[in-house]
Order: C-alpha cells, then sequence, then structure tokens
C-alpha cells in the first residue's frame, strides 16, 4: 500500500484589533512619517491588518489557529504526534514555538519543532510534515504558521511598516491511503539573504545588530514574481497536472501585484486566485494557512478539487506545494 498524507482541516487565528490604512497613516504621522491609503492599495492592494495587542503572544495565535483546525478535522490533540511551527517570530530563542503551542495544547509526547523559512515558511513546514508521515513513523501532524511581525518592523521606516501584519493559521495533515498532497518542492538562494533580513541578535546579554526587518523592495518584488513562476510549473509538472486543472491558487500574500502576476503568467483568471493580502496584509509564515483557511470556510474550495500553494521569503527561500482536497 502507498502512503500519502491529506488535509483533514483548517483552522486561523487573528489578533483583535484590526488597523484600516487611513487609522495607520494617522498613527504614523504623529511620528512624521508620511504615508496614505492611496499609497499603500495602489502599491500593495493591502487596506488593513490585524496587529497583535500588548501580551499576545506567537505561541497563543498559534495554539488558537491549531485548535479551529482540530475542530475542523473533529480530531483529539492528543493524536497529534508531530508538530510543526512555521515562524520568524518566536516568542524565545528557545524552546521551539512548537514546544510551547504543544504545552498549550497538552498534547506531550510527539515530535514538535520549528521551521524558520520566513514567508515560505508553512509550504516548508507542510513539505516535511508530508515526508514524515508517508515515511509510516507519524499518523496525524499539526502544521502551523504563526506570526507576530508588527514587533520587529522599524515604525520609522515606512517602505516596510505598512505592508505586515499578525496573525496564524494553521492545518491538520494525516497519514492516508488517499492521496491528498500530490507533489512539493523546496528552494533557496542564501547568496540572496540581504534584500530581506532582520539581522539583530542576542550577543552576551544584549542586542547587537539591526533589531528591524529590512527589505529591498524591488529587489524582493522581481525575484519573487520570477520564482513563484518558475516554482508552480515545476511541482504541477511532477503532479502531472496542467495550469488549467488548479482550481485555486494560493501564492504567499505579499503584495497583490505579485500574485496578479504569478496568476497571470500560469494563464490561471484571478476568479480561481485567493486573495486575502487585502485584509490581512504580509502575516509571513501564517499567510497561505490563513489564505488556504478563509478558502474552505466560505466554501470555495471543495472536497476533490486541487489547489496550489506557493511560498516565497526571506533567505531567499521559496516552494510550492500541489493538494487535492
Ligand atoms: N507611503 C508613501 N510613500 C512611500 C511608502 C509609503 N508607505 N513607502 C515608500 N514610499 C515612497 C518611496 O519613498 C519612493 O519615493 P521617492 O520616489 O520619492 O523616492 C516611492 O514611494 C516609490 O518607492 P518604491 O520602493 O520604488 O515603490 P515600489 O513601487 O517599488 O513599491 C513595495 C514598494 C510595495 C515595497 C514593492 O516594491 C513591493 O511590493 N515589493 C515586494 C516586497 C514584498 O512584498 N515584500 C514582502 C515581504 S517579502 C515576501 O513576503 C516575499
Amino acid at each position: 500500500m502507498r502512503r500519502y498524507s491529506r488535509i483533514i482541516g483548517t483552522g486561523a487565528a487573528l489578533p483583535a484589533r484590526a488597523v484600516g490604512n487611513d487609522e495607520l497613516a494617522r498613527e504614523l504621522a504623529r511620528r512624521g512619517v508620511e504615508t496614505s491609503d492611496e499609497w499603500i492599495v495602489t502599491r500593495t492592494g493591502i487596506r488593513q491588518r490585524y496587529l497583535a495587542e500588548d501580551g499576545l503572544t506567537t505561541t497563543l495565535l498559534g495554539a488558537r489557529a491549531a485548535r479551529a483546525a482540530l475542530a475542523d478535522a473533529q480530531c483529539e490533540a492528543k493524536s497529534i504526534d508531530l508538530l510543526v511551527v512555521a515562524t520568524s517570530t518566536p516568542d524565545q530563542i528557545f524552546p521551539s514555538t512548537a514546544c510551547l503551542i504543544q504545552a498549550e495544547l497538552g498534547t506531550a509526547g510527539g515530535a514538535a519543532f520549528d521551521v524558520q523559512a520566513v514567508c515560505s515558511g508553512f509550504i516548508y513546514g507542510l513539505t516535511v510534515a508530508d515526508a514524515l508521515l508517508r515515511t509510516g513513523r507519524y499518523q496525524r501532524a499539526l502544521v502551523i504558521g504563526a506570526e507576530i511581525f508588527s514587533r520587529i518592523l522599524d515604525w520609522n521606516d515606512r517602505a516596510t511598516c505598512v505592508l505586515f501584519g499578525d496573525g496564524a493559521g494553521a492545518v491538520v495533515l494525516e497519514a492516508s491511503e488517499e492521496p491528498g498532497i500530490l507533489a512539493a518542492r523546496l528552494h533557496a538562494d542564501g547568496s540572496q539573504a540581504a534584500i530581506l533580513c532582520a539581522g539583530g541578535r542576542l550577543d552576551n546579554g544584549r542586542v547587537t545588530g539591526d533589531p528591524f526587518l529590512r527589505m529591498d523592495g524591488q529587489a524582493v518584488f522581481r525575484l519573487a514574481v520570477h520564482v513563484l513562476g518558475e516554482s508552480a510549473l515545476e511541482v504541477l509538472a511532477e503532479a502531472g497536472l496542467t495550469p488549467a486543472q488548479i482550481d485555486w491558487l494560493i501564492p504567499h500574500q505579499a503584495n497583490v501585484r505579485i500574485l496578479n502576476a504569478t496568476a497571470r503568467r500560469l494563464g490561471i483568471p484571478t476568479e480561481r486566485l485567493v486573495v486575502t493580502v487585502d485584509r490581512h496584509a504580509n502575516t509571513s509564515a501564517a499567510s497561505v494557512p490563513l489564505a488556504l483557511d478563509a478558502a474552505r470556510r466560505d466554501g470555495r474550495i471543495q472536497r476533490g478539487q486541487h489547489v496550489l500553494l506557493q511560498g516565497v521569503g526571506g533567505g531567499f527561500t521559496w516552494g510550492s506545494v500541489v493538494v487535492r482536497f
């Protein structure tokens, strides 16, 4: 018998406070930073983002998304024997956010670890969990993308601080005789590390280096459009599908212009492109599972349909996964 893995539940969690572009522009103006709803919407498609309140942690957001996914899958938390968390904003250097979430869920015993691939993190985590389930050593995994990017933003840098938001998304992935994940491919190019990074580190009790996210927006834009197109074609070939057979395209939600360019390159009509960047902004590793959960819960994604999930982000990292629901 061949072994596969299938997504059997999805969940999401967002902070309580949604901040629209006008409100953000007013707050930034008080610091002497000038921006506008018009600039943000035209350049990025973002209309609002959710920002974490003091006291909310990546662990708590991730655990909320995980509980929602478990409820959707009608699974007990204790049936999870593999917990993978994608995050670039962990609550501590160690233990991993996965271990902290495991403690929140009360599921001690299984494997738990973080993956660090910035905005591609969920795609990396899903690919790793799929591979582990296929070995037969694990039965049921939680794969979570959880981020509080608002805490690593330089609120005096208008070219980055308007782009990101906080949130978490999760899926329950189960070993199955029926294929769910049809193909998956990951890539990285470390020579491009400098175009998107947060270089700060702890050094003998002090934070040294730049603790904020820095980005060369235009370089990221060009690379993102290129690798998303290439990666989609690679993974579709592996799955033996054409773009016309993809029911829903869910790329990392960074910028609506990147999303539209990717759909155009693949010849996938925009009606089949899932867009949440307008509501969530860029939530890094949480963006793909948040968008996936939104499209499942509003009834767009139906059983039997093919969904192409794609990540791209700092590292530089990228990858794609083809899923049959
Ligand atoms: N409000 C108003 N003006 C702004 C703002 C702002 N928030 N930010 C920048 N500007 C100004 C700049 O100062 C510049 O002014 P100037 O011409 O007087 O110098 C002007 O707008 C144009 O700036 P550009 O950087 O050239 O703007 P661009 O059209 O490239 O858009 C953006 C910038 C939105 C960052 C774009 O490059 C982009 O989307 N890049 C992709 C990056 C991305 O999505 N990153 C997310 C993380 S990476 C990932 O997830 C893959």
